[in-house]
């Protein structure tokens, strides 16, 4: 399959990393308002690793996490794709969506365009039967972004991540889900 290393939305380019992001990319993952909802903020050694992963990503299978760039500024804003789930998952295999944006970009429907877009790859590009997404269960702006585009919690699917120690606050998880004749319904109206 060809890679897929460029989308666009009305006002953002989905494109593939260039060297120089990384300079935003560690500030945003620095960020501990950015990260609270993961385990810690990454130090510039980790965000850069992170990028080689989602380089990695892309030559295996052709789609991934995308940089995102507002086309008015042409400003690097963070990322949003779809990746392998990469650890045992109950309700794996599969391919999830997420997204990690620059607080000053936040509120403006960056995220959820993105996210759009990135399902209509999904669906149309990579003919992938469903998408899930998951996050920490106290992380409700992500959670509002999983609504916004359309998917459907799972109430069954709740699970506790099996990443980070029993008892830690960010462990339990709740499940998104969008199928393809669902993301058809939601197209229609
Ligand atoms: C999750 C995250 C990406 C959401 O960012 P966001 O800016 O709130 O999300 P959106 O871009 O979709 O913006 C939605 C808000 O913008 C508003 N908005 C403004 N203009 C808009 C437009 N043109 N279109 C859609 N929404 C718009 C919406 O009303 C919505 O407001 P609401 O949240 O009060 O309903 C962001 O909080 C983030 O990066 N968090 C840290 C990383 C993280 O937790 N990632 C998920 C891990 S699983």
């Amino acid at each position: 399959m060809t890679p897929i290393l460029h989308l666009e939305s009305a006002r953002l380019t989905l494109r593939q990393w260039h060297d120089d992001d990384l300079r935003e990319f560690a500030a945003m993952c620095a960020d501990p308002q950015v990260m609270r909802y993961f385990p810690a903020p990454l130090t510039r050694l980790e965000a850069a690793a992170l990028i080689g992963r989602i380089r990695g990503h892309f030559n295996e299978y052709g789609f991934g996490l995308w940089a995102l760039e507002r086309k008015d500024s042409g400003a690097f804003i963070g990322m949003t794709g779809l990746l392998h789930v990469n650890f045992d998952a109950p309700f794996g295999p599969a391919v999830e969506i997420g997204w990690r944006l620059a607080r000053r970009h936040w509120g403006l429907g960056f995220a959820s365009e993105a996210a759009w877009t990135c399902l209509r790859c999904a669906f149309a590009q990579l003919r992938l039967d469903e998408v899930v997404s998951f996050t920490s269960q106290s992380n409700l702006p992500s959670q509002k972004v999983m609504q916004a585009i359309g998917m459907l919690h799972d109430p069954d699917g709740s699970f506790e991540h099996p990443r980070l120690p029993p008892g830690h606050p960010l462990r339990p998880h709740v499940l998104y889900r969008i199928n393809r004749a669902h993301w058809q319904q939601t197209l229609r109206g």
